[in-house]
């Protein structure tokens, strides 16, 4: 399966942490700070395009023709609750990006997503928006939070997720096929209950410690 507006990471420490970040053995407290480290680092990624501008700024030594961030509109959108865990990483990287949340949860019997919250920086129009969430499985919350963050008119939408499955992948990009997509790792499928294998088990309850 190949996709134009797919990134899928391929970077040693990626790999890595993500094996730790799968092992049922890892705690609550670590797995929080690896998801955190990945998103960073997908962050890195994610950013790759954004828009500079030429500068000059004053060294101790001369004058310096650089570059810097045409503007700093940027939003990041995490799908509560296991979204909110990549947040802290990416702002480390982008400490002036607004953060809006949408909170939306899989209704266990349907698969189906159910929003109960949705609050977005006012001025979203002006904005490029990142989505973000660990998890990628049916693709339905996604989707969801995607055509809702849309009906806001934001510049631009990006998706981020540590683990998709291909059934969630497929589904994502042919509802939305302008948002450009950042995936850690692929999975295999999806199993009878909409979880990916192999997966690493429910992302939300791993951060929040709430198995
Ligand atoms: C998980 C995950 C995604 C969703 C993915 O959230 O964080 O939001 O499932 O599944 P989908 O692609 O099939 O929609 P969950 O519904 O468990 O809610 P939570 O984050 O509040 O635990
Ligand atoms: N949500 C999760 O947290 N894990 C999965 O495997 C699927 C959906």
């Amino acid at each position: 399966m190949e996709y134009s507006n797919v990134t899928i990471m391929d970077h040693p420490l990626i790999h890595h942490k993500l094996t730790v970040l799968r092992d049922e053995k890892t705690s609550s407290r670590d797995f929080r700070a690896l998801v955190s480290e990945i998103a960073m680092l997908m962050c890195y990624e994610a950013t790759r395009d954004l828009p500079l501008e030429e500068t000059e700024v004053k060294t101790p030594v001369a004058v310096a023709k650089t570059k810097k961030l045409a503007g700093k509109k940027f939003a990041i959108v995490p799908i509560l609750r296991a979204g909110l865990g990549m947040v802290d990483g990416m702002l480390n990287l982008v400490p002036s990006a607004r953060v809006g949340h949408i909170g939306l949860y899989r209704d266990p019997e349907t698969l189906m997503p159910v929003e109960y919250y949705c609050k977005l920086p006012t001025d979203i129009p002006n904005r490029e928006v990142i989505v973000v969430d660990p998890m990628l499985a049916t693709g339905g919350s996604a989707i969801d939070a995607i055509s809702q963050i849309k009906k806001r008119g934001p510049k631009n939408i990006k998706f981020m997720c540590i683990i998709a499955a291909p059934e969630g992948l497929k589904a994502l990009c042919e509802a939305h096929p302008d948002v450009k997509i950042y995936v850690g790792a692929l999975d295999e499928k999806l199993n009878d209950h909409g979880y990916i294998v192999p997966g690493l088990g429910d992302a939300g309850d791993r951060i929040f410690g709430t198995l």
